[in-house]
């Protein structure tokens, strides 16, 4: 082991909230930041039906349960394998979250719509922030499309999404689709990470309109999808120039391909 991993295992031996998860039986000190979460907005509620993307290695689905209970249901995807989790009522499966198949495959899982839909899903790591940032704008609207097929009216959705330049653009795009968009960082996220969490509450039950409806399923499996799209989307404009939501829309997928470019580049 390196002085760097070392120093890594260290400073993670001594962190708090790593401290207080191996105590609890969590499988990760971020079964904090979700009941953190909840505890200041309310998200999840006992009995309810929550679908958690990019769970490995299941602390949020653990402390989902314990939110939800025996009358709940939790169930979960990511690209790692998870182990599976005692609770009966908790579900999970490898998958990837940007597939239409494995939003089909949780749509069949589930007994009805989600009440709540989390995701903490974090892309690799390059450690350039804006490269960072456009990976993770990309998983959450990802999240967000999934959601406006997973989720219930009125029900609620959290995210992470890392901070940078199409952030607020992302947190504008929630507001078409929930009554209410709240952002924050709770305590047990660490500072100096860019990490930080948008909750939709109340589900408005609106698809992506026609305009706006790029299935993120395709943004992912056919890279082309998003030329199409932005030309798409100018053509529009053209013909309806005062449709300001598109404007938005195309330029924020126009700033996504631009990011792509710069960081197939590195
Ligand atoms: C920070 S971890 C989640 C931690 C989890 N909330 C917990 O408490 O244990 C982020 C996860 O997102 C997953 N992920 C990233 N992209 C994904 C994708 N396209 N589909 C499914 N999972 C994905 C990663 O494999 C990783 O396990």
């Amino acid at each position: 082991m390196g002085k760097k991993d070392k120093r890594w295992v260290m400073q993670r031996k001594n962190d708090f909230y790593y401290k207080l998860a191996k105590q609890n039986h969590y499988r990760s000190r971020a079964s904090y930041k979700l009941l953190q979460l909840n505890e200041k907005f309310e998200i999840i509620y006992e009995g309810d039906k929550v679908v958690d993307l990019g769970c490995a290695p299941g602390g949020w689905l653990q402390a989902s349960h314990d939110l939800v209970g025996e009358d709940g249901f939790v169930i979960g995807v990511d690209l790692q394998k998870v182990k599976p989790l005692r609770e009966e009522n908790i579900v999970a499966f490898q998958g990837d979250m940007t597939k239409k198949e494995t939003i089909n495959k949780i749509i069949d899982l589930m007994p009805s719509k989600a009440d709540v839909v989390i995701c903490d899903a974090s892309p690799n790591i390059s450690g350039v922030w804006e490269v960072d940032h456009s990976r993770s704008i990309e998983l959450s609207l990802m999240a967000l499309i999934a959601t406006t097929h997973l989720l219930r009216k009125n029900g609620n959705f959290v995210v992470k999404v890392f901070q940078g330049s199409l952030f607020d653009q992302y947190v504008q795009l929630l507001t078409k689709h929930f009554k209410k968009v709240q952002t924050t960082k709770p305590k047990a996220s660490r500072s100096v990470s860019a990490e930080v969490y948008v909750i939709g509450k109340k589900f408005l039950g609106n698809k992506f309109d026609k305009n706006t409806d790029f299935p993120i399923i395709k943004l992912i499996e056919d890279n082309e999808f998003l030329d199409k799209y932005i030309e798409e989307t100018h053509e529009k404009n053209e013909t309806a120039n005062n449709n300001e939501e598109n404007n938005k829309n195309g330029l924020m997928i126009k700033k996504i391909k631009e990011l792509r470019k710069k960081r197939s580049k590195l």
